[in-house]
């Protein structure tokens, strides 16, 4: 396991470049799968989830080859209809290879129950209720999911439960199943408008996507041979935005799409940390003087906030005036973290999902470990805002989302090094 030490204190100034969107890469590179020709991914980021992909994607047997942020897919030579090897069972992501193999083969495919951040039940209900709608039989044992169709045909499809996961399963399964699926109550995140782009770009039907309903029209061929750049990491560009708020300065957040971070912009400056927007980039600055103002969260589904930069805006609001509250409404259990703040000295409790964070506490180092991708980059910051020196341990399981993270950093001016724990 490796660490990063970070002597905290040091305002963050200048410029940092966000990367291309770890949940859209996902989601279009299992996409690839479906095409019945090559295509050229962009903007791809070099994190371990989308390496970890590119190789679930080559034990198919299709060709991927990743250089200087650009990824070349040939999935004309997949040979199979299984994905069940450990990195399969890695990352949640792996179940987007479901609705692409059964896409592909319109008939079956065989993929290991996925992994991913733990924060209490994952279930994947939505997804089969999603392929049943579409003809097949859905059959989970031995840790592995399997469906099977005779024929592959579009239709109605209800969720439930607005669900990320589902909605772009559901788009890759259906752009080439017989007919029009329709998808009611589609999660609307900026990730899944770049998965149903990318699908058009090489041939599909989509409409719709970033709404909650999508139609789907199922073609039998989907050529590819196009390019596709991936949209910028909305979570990415929000850590760093929330960074600097936790630790003071004035950095602008460049290659990032203002509408996206909307959810985030509002609330700073709510709390008083001044947010200047640009064409493509958004200038933060707090200096020292003016004090956080304590307020409100909730996550909830695009175009609300979003929970993947909860455990980060916690942080941020231990150093707000006053009491603020985090409510806590996608996912059961992802408040672990708080147990790590606490040993830092902040005053937080938690019940029922919901937050309770007393301000401002000077926060002060501690050895504490990332427990989850975003939960990591949270405990980041607070090191970063912490008197002393923080280390956080298990950053492999950051290093999943954010590319070259440290060097980021250091180059906003952030005292932080990473090195193998002892
Ligand atoms: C995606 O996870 C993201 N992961 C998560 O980001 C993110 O937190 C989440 O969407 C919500 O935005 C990727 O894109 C790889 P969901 P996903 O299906 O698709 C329930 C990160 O940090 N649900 O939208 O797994 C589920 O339990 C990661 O990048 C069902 O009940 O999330 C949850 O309460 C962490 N049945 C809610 O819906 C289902 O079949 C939202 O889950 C599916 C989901």
């Amino acid at each position: 396991m490796s660490s990063y030490f970070i002597d905290g204190g040091s305002p963050l100034y200048g410029d940092v470049v966000v990367s291309g969107s770890k949940n859209a890469a996902l989601g279009i590179i299992a996409g690839a799968m479906l095409l019945d020709g090559p295509c050229q991914i962009e903007n791809v980021p070099d994190i371990s989830d989308v390496l970890k992909i590119i190789d679930i994607c080559r034990d198919l047997g299709a060709r991927l080859e990743l250089e200087n942020g650009v990824l070349h897919v040939d999935p004309t030579s997949i040979n199979t209809t299984t994905a069940v090897s450990q990195r399969v069972r890695d990352i949640r992501a792996s179940y987007y290879l479901l609705g692409a193999l059964l896409g592909r083969s319109q008939h079956e495919a065989k993929v290991a129950l996925p992994g991913g951040c733990n924060f209490g039940t994952r279930p994947i209900d939505q997804h089969v209720k999603g392929f049943e709608a579409l003809g097949a039989e859905a059959t989970i044992s031995y840790g592995n999911i399997e469906v099977r169709a005779s024929r592959l045909v579009g239709d109605h499809i209800y969720f439930d439960k607005t669900s990320v996961g589902a909605t772009i399963n559901l788009m890759i399964a259906a752009a080439k199943a017989e007919g029009t699926t329709t998808i009611v109550n589609a999660a609307r995140e900026p990730h899944i408008v770049d998965v149903a782009n990318f699908l058009n770009t090489m041939g599909a039907r989509i409409r719709g996507a970033g709404t909650d309903v999508i139609r789907i029209t199922g073609v039998p061929v989907l050529p590819g041979r196009a390019s596709y750049p991936i949209i910028p990491d909305q979570i990415e560009a929000g850590t760093y935005m929330i960074a600097v708020a936790a630790a003071r300065g004035d950095v602008t957040v460049r290659n990032l799409i203002p509408k996206h971070m909307e959810p985030l912009s509002i609330k700073l400056e709510e709390m008083g940390v001044g947010i200047e927007v640009g064409e493509d980039s958004i200038r933060v600055r707090r200096n020292g003087t003016r004090p956080l103002r304590a307020t409100a969260f909730k996550t909830m589904p695009y175009p609300g906030f979003p929970t993947d930069l909860q455990p980060q805006s916690t942080v941020l609001l231990c150093h707000a005036h006053g009491t603020s509250t985090m409510h806590e409404t996608v996912w059961d259990n992802r408040f672990q973290y708080v147990d790590d703040l606490k040993m830092m000295g902040a005053q937080i409790e938690v019940r029922d999902h919901i937050a309770m964070i007393k301000g401002p506490t000077q926060l002060t180092a501690a050895r504490i470990e990332a427990r989850d991708l975003r939960a990591g980059a949270a405990l980041v910051i607070a090191g970063l805002a912490a008197l002393g020196r923080t280390e956080v341990f298990s950053v492999e399981l950051i290093e999943r989302g954010y590319e070259h993270f440290v060097d980021k950093l250091q180059q906003l001016g952030a005292s932080i090094v990473r090195s193998e724990s002892c």
